[in-house]
Parts: structure tokens; sequence; C-alpha cells
């Protein structure tokens, strides 16, 4: 493996192996920046242990303390991530788990929504500490994460979050955890406005006539087009829209119907209430 590699001689444990450590795990062996061996999961349940180990050849345990155990530095030039992927609600149990269980030298890196950062450095005894936030189409690779780190984390464990993270798709370094409400909010909540925008769309195209797989795969294919296009292009989407709305056309027509019907303001008034939500969450 290259030298470049930031996660070269660096041992990780996966605390709960759901979908997205699993997502992280087959991205990281994908690209080959990790060696199986050096990758130690933790499950409750016995057929999924045995399903991790078979398909990516990780050491599981039943024990979320052993797998954090089977991750801690050998050397002195190693290196050790320790990666929370349980639900929200299951997070202080494992926490008490784990309590007193790291080495200094382990970084904890948590995708559990809404779990502060320092909820998890007070009930670990642990200072080193990344919070991240995620979105669904990590699960493809597609994602994009929103992160931030306390003050102990070094340069050098910043760059191997960059390569951990890289596995579920894009990654945004953000100031505070404020910003990850405001991540919450737009990036990780947002896939679900645009499948509720998707879903429209497909009924207004089985509204007119279409069948419903044809309207399905007109509309998948013009939202990822139209993405594409957007940051290919580099131009504002004003322009891009305006570049399309001839006088009179069609498109005037239905961004007149848009505009009348306060489409603008109801996605940023969903937006602020998810980011207000994600605030008084983090508060419990
Ligand atoms: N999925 C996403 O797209 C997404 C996006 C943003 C953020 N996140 C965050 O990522 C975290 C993981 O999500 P996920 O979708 O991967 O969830 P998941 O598939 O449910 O994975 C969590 C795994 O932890 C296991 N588990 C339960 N109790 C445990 C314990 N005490 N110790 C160790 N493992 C335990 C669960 O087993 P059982 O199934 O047997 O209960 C489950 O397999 C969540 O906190 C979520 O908020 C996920």
């Amino acid at each position: 493996m290259a030298d470049t590699n930031p996660l070269n001689n660096c041992r990780l444990a996966f605390i709960g192996c759901g979908v997205m450590a699993e997502a992280i795990i087959a991205g990281l062996l994908r690209r080959k920046l990790v060696a199986p061996e050096h990758i130690s999961g933790s499950h409750p349940r016995q057929a999924r242990r045995e399903e991790m180990h078979v398909k990516y050849g990780v050491e599981m345990f039943e024990s979320n303390r052993e797998a954090v155990t089977a991750a801690q530095p050998e050397e002195p030039n190693d290196s050790s991530v320790i990666v929370l992927a349980v639900k929200p609600q299951r997070l202080h149990g494992v926490l008490e788990e784990l309590k007193g269980a790291l080495v200094k030298e382990q970084l904890v890196v948590s995708i559990v929504a809404g779990a502060k950062i320092e909820t998890i450095a007070e009930q670990l005894l642990h200072a080193s500490v990344v919070r991240t936030m995620p979105n669904t189409p990590a699960q493809i690779g597609e994602g994009v994460t929103a992160w931030t780190a306390s003050s102990e984390v070094t340069e050098k464990q910043e760059s191997q979050v960059c390569a951990l993270l890289e596995a579920l798709g894009k990654t945004v370094r953000v100031e505070n955890e404020r910003q990850i409400d405001m991540a919450t909010a737009l990036s990780a909540t947002g896939p679900t406005y645009i499948f509720l925008v998707m879903e429209a769309l497909i009924d207004a195209g089985v509204h007119m006539g279409f069948s419903r797989h044809v309207a399905q795969d007109l509309v998948h294919q013009m939202m990822l087009g139209a993405v594409l296009f957007a940051r290919e292009s580099h131009k504002h989407p004003a322009e891009l829209r305006n570049m399309v709305t001839s006088p009179g056309g069609t498109s005037a027509e239905a961004i007149y119907q848009m505009e009348k019907g306060s489409l603008r303001t109801v996605l940023s008034k969903a937006v602020w209430a998810a980011y207000q939500r994600a605030e008084s969450l983090g508060k419990i």
C-alpha cells in the first residue's frame, strides 16, 4: 500500500456492524486502503458476525470492548480508529460498556445521529472524538458526510477521517457542531426532500398517461442529468433555468405555477424546521 495512504498501519474497530459500518468497510477494502486483518467489528447477533467475517474477512466479536481492544495500536507507528455505528438509542449502553477501554492514541469517530462530541467524550473518558453526519446515498458510496472534530484530534487523525469517510462519498469539514445540525437539515435529511419531489413528478407523469415505469425512468434520468449538468457547467441554477425558459414557453408556464404555489418558500421553511428539530433533539 502506498505511503500516502493515511490509513497505513491503522487498525479499525466498528462498533455495531449494520448498514453504514458495512458500507465503510466495503469501501475501504475495495480501495485497498486497509487490509481485512486490520479491521475488527462487533455485533450482538452471531449470524451477522459470521456474515461479516465470511464476506470481508474481518475479525468479529460479540463484545464491543473486545473489538476495541483488538484494534489497539501494537507498534509506536500504529494508529487506531474506533467507529461508533450503532443506532442513537443504543449509544448510551455502548458508551457505558466502552468506558475506560480506549487508550489515549485511539480516535473515536461517531456516525451516530444527534450524539454530541461532549457527551461521547465524557461518557468514554476520552478526548479525541470526531462527529460526522452522513446521508443515505452513502450506502452506495454516493453520499456526502459533514464532520467536525474535538480540539484534541491531530492533523494525521483528520486525514485518516477523510480517507475513512470517503468510502461513503464526498466529505465536507464543518467548523462546529451547530453546522453539523445545519448539515443534518440540508444534506442528511435532504434525500427525503428529493424523494418527495421525485415521487410527485412520477405521479404527474402517470396523471398525464405514462405508465409508472416509463414515468419513473424519465424522472430518474432527468434528475440525475440535471444534477450532473449543474455540477459540470459551474453555472448558477437560475442561469441554467433561464437558458431553457423561452418567452411564453412550457418552462415559463410551469415555473409560474411553482412560484404561485410558494415552492421556494416551502423548501426554505422545511429546511429551517428540520434544523430546529435537529437542534432540539441534540438537547435531549
Ligand atoms: N443509514 C444511513 O443512511 C444513515 C445516515 C446518517 C446517519 N446514520 C447513523 O448511522 C448509525 C448507524 O446506522 P445504520 O443505518 O448502519 O444502522 P443499523 O443498520 O441498524 O446498524 C446498527 C447495528 O448495530 C447493531 N447493534 C445493536 N445493539 C448493539 C450493541 N449494543 N452493540 C453493538 N452493535 C449493536 C444492530 O443490530 P440489530 O440489527 O440486531 O439491532 C445493527 O446491526 C445510526 O446512528 C444512524 O443515525 C445512518
